[in-house]
């Protein structure tokens, strides 16, 4: 549901991947905008992007830009949203943060509505909400009702990421490298992925820890038990750039506490919030990357059980990153803020 009121709306990064959605949802739901203002980086200043039909000048960020805003969007990286985020908030805005800079400080909310929307209802404002990472958000709104029916023993997960995740540099990286392979000329060397990312997978998401994850696998792990608020699951992640163009796709291993039918899953899933099965195997029917792009839901399908273990479900969930892994589910948490 769109806010009743009408809001003043500044976005922070509104030239990047996930900016650009930012707007496409806000017009998609109708979301009632007096004054928008658009940031992004020196290098885009005076430039202007159409909204409704009308063009906006990008600004840059300096003391005082947030003053009158109601609600400002932030996706321009950790050090920006450290920097301006509390400043943002200082001048009465609430933030909506789809960077990491704020998801495991304990004082800050990371919310995926259809999960621990409920958190903020009695939340003090101005406030700052984290936007979890985009291969949590969709794995948590496929673990959440099963949780709640069955509860979860342990989680394991493999992602096979898109490179829009990784922002509108590595959309064109993979582009590049694609188009000069396919010519037989030699592609230029990588500078957003550790390797060439066409016709090639990557077993690597971020930087590595010293506990052998690397930072995306962490990310998952440590969200996951926040937003869900069980902090002693056992969940393990592993992730994989792929070169698909958008839309993150994970194999799912779930163990539940309670053994339980496939119809059960099958009803327990279909009937919540911001999921859409795909499950019939005889006519090969199963979510996949290129297809959800541009969709809202959390895509499940292949759900099956594990002969070596009737507690323990796969199932393989797909959903457009940038999409309800980012844009949209900042803005879902606007209307919950704003209702
Ligand atoms: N892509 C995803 O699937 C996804 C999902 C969840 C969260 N996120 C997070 O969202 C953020 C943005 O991701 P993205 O994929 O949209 O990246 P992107 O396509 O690379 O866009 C980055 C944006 O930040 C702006 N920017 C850079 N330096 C700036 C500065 N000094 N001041 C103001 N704006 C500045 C850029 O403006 P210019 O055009 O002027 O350079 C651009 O608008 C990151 O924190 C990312 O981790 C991304």
């Amino acid at each position: 549901m769109s806010p009743a009121k009408v809001l003043n709306v500044g976005i922070v990064g509104a030239t990047g991947v996930v900016g650009k959605e930012f707007l496409k949802v806000l017009d998609q739901k109708k979301f009632p905008i007096h004054n928008l203002k658009l940031f992004a980086s020196l290098a885009s200043k005076d430039q202007t992007i159409e909204f409704r039909g009308q063009s906006h000048k990008l600004y840059v960020l300096e003391e005082g830009c947030f003053q009158g805003l109601d609600l400002v969007l932030f996706s321009s990286g950790d050090d920006i949203s450290k920097e301006w985020g509390p400043k943002a908030v200082a001048a009465g805005s609430i933030v909506v943060d789809n960077s990491a800079a704020f998801r495991m400080n304990p004082e800050m909310p990371l919310v995926v509505p259809e999960v621990n929307g409920d958190i903020l209802k009695n939340a003090k404002r101005p406030l700052l909400v984290a936007n979890p990472n985009c291969s949590t958000i969709q794995l948590v709104v496929a673990l959440q009702p099963l949780a709640k029916n069955f509860g979860l023993n342990a989680v394991r997960v493999a992602s096979y990421q898109s490179v829009s995740g990784a922002g509108k540099e590595a959309i064109e990286e993979l582009q590049n490298q694609l188009y000069a392979l396919l010519n037989n000329q030699k592609p230029q060397d990588p500078k957003i992925f550790p390797h060439q990312i066409a016709f090639n997978n990557i077993p690597q998401i971020g930087s590595f820890a010293e506990n052998g994850f690397c930072s995306e696998e962490n990310k998952i792990m440590n969200e996951t038990r926040k937003i869900m608020n069980l902090p002693d699951l056992k969940i393990t992640a592993f992730t994989v750039r792929t070169p698909t163009l958008n839309s993150h796709s994970e194999a799912v291993w779930v163990t539940l506490k309670e053994k339980v039918t496939k119809e059960q899953m099958l009803k327990t899933l279909k009937s919540a919030p911001g999921i859409l099965v795909q499950d019939s195997l005889s006519e090969s029917v199963y979510p996949t990357a290129w297809a959800v792009s541009g969709q809202d839901p959390v895509y499940v399908g292949r759900i099956h059980q594990d002969p070596n273990d009737p507690y323990t479900w796969l199932m393989w969930v797909v959903s457009d990153n940038i999409r309800k892994g980012a844009a949209l589910n900042a803005i879902q948490i606007a209307e919950t803020l704003f209702p």
